[in-house]
């Protein structure tokens, strides 16, 4: 799967340009704040409806301008794949293959896309807020089923918790049955599917890992340990958790257990790595875990995702970069950087210059 070409229109610092890209390496590359990080983001947000870093879609509207439009073509496997979305104060509007979609989900599944960028750190070093990010964003690229799980679960976890803040005891003890009811399904689906998900990305991390180490490393990740058996017995075992912890969710004023607040575990070298691991080693594991997310996709999909590496060349020695590099063959790769030929080793690349929001032709 590779995405072909790519049109910006009043996107951050781009009032107009249009990218073309080929199905190998391309190389974004030119000084700072030239706008190759915003070219990325656009490729990104538009395979997965999400931005890597806007809180608010219309911090991507170039400033002092009204509204936003970018539009992708991409090829995989059934043909050509054109995305479009418009943003504006409103909201946004996304189209695939010119119709119209009305939820998110609906997008995923189309193009695949993993981003990776010295921020990914925050997957490793930050709170559990970040793995469960991390496992959201790539588990709904490959199940839709997944994302809509989380969405009502999210919809109905806001209505529990507004419930628990409601003086009137008796009230919150009788409806809490029944959202309960529901929240579970929903918690069950989200908690088995991030566990098959570790289970196949924990021994693919782990060669990755070996392999830009020379096997001088071990990394190991396991999924959150309370969660065995099969979706129904999990359903039983979280709403009679939820029911035992009404007197403290209701002391709290809001839900404290359940796949929102879970974590994954993540040692390298038998440690955990949020409290032991030095800053190479942090990034070196980060990066095995995106490319461990490339070889499941293309295991699940039977199609590669499209790779963006934004940034990351500059922090890795010459040996991860090489290694880096030469795992990239085969797939399509978007690589950003200052400096085109300290990344290439001789490979042939699709160089791009980007000057003030704009291609240097
Ligand atoms: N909504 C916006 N409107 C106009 N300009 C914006 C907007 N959002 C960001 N910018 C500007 O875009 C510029 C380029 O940002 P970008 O992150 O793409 O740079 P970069 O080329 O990746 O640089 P670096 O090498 O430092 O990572 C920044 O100067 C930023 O101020
Ligand atoms: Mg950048």
């Amino acid at each position: 799967m590779h995405i072909k070409k790519l049109y910006l229109k009043n996107f951050r610092n781009y009032a107009e340009e249009q990218f073309e890209f080929s199905p190998g390496l391309n190389v974004l590359f030119g000084k700072n704040a030239q706008g190759k990080t915003n070219c990325a983001e656009a490729v990104f947000y538009l395979c997965t409806g999400t931005s890597m870093r806007a809180r608010r879609d219309r911090q991507m509207i170039r400033s002092g301008e009204g509204r936003a439009f970018i539009s992708c073509v991409c090829q995989g496997r059934y043909g050509d794949v054109c995305i479009e979305a418009q943003i504006d104060e409103g909201g946004r509007e996304i189209k695939v293959n010119g119709n119209r979609i009305s939820r998110n989900a609906d997008l995923l599944g189309n193009v695949f896309a993993i981003f990776f960028s010295p921020q990914e750190l925050r997957l490793i070093q930050d709170g559990p807020d970040e793995r469960r990010k991390f496992l959201n964003i790539s588990i709904s690229q490959l199940s839709r089923s997944y994302y809509v799980a989380l969405s009502r679960y999210n919809k109905i976890l806001e209505q529990r918790n507004n419930l628990l803040k409601n003086r009137d005891i008796s009230l919150i003890t009788d409806t809490l049955p029944v959202w309960d009811a529901q929240l579970c399904r929903y918690a069950a689906e989200i908690a088995r599917r991030r566990t098959d998900y570790i289970a196949k990305l924990a021994p693919l991390a782990g060669d990755a890992h070996a392999y830009l180490t020379d096997g001088q490393e071990k990394l190991e990740i396991s999924p959150d340990k309370k969660y065995k058996g099969n979706e129904e017995e999990l359903a039983v075992r979280l709403f009679d958790e939820l029911t035992a912890n009404y007197d403290r969710d209701i002391r709290l004023g809001f839900t404290a257990s359940g796949p929102h607040r879970d974590d994954i575990d993540i040692q390298i070298n038998g440690q955990d790595a949020k409290n032991f691991a030095s800053q190479g080693q942090t990034r070196t594991a980060a990066l095995a875990i995106k490319l461990a997310e490339v070889e499941i996709f293309r295991d699940v999909c039977g199609e590669t995702p499209i790779l963006i590496l934004d940034d990351v060349m500059s922090e890795l020695d010459l040996p991860r970069r090489k290694k880096l590099v030469s795992r990239t063959e085969g797939l399509q790769t978007i690589i950003t950087c200052t400096h085109a030929e300290r990344v290439l080793y001789g490979r042939q690349a699709n160089k791009i210059m980007i000057e003030g929001g704009a291609i240097r032709r």
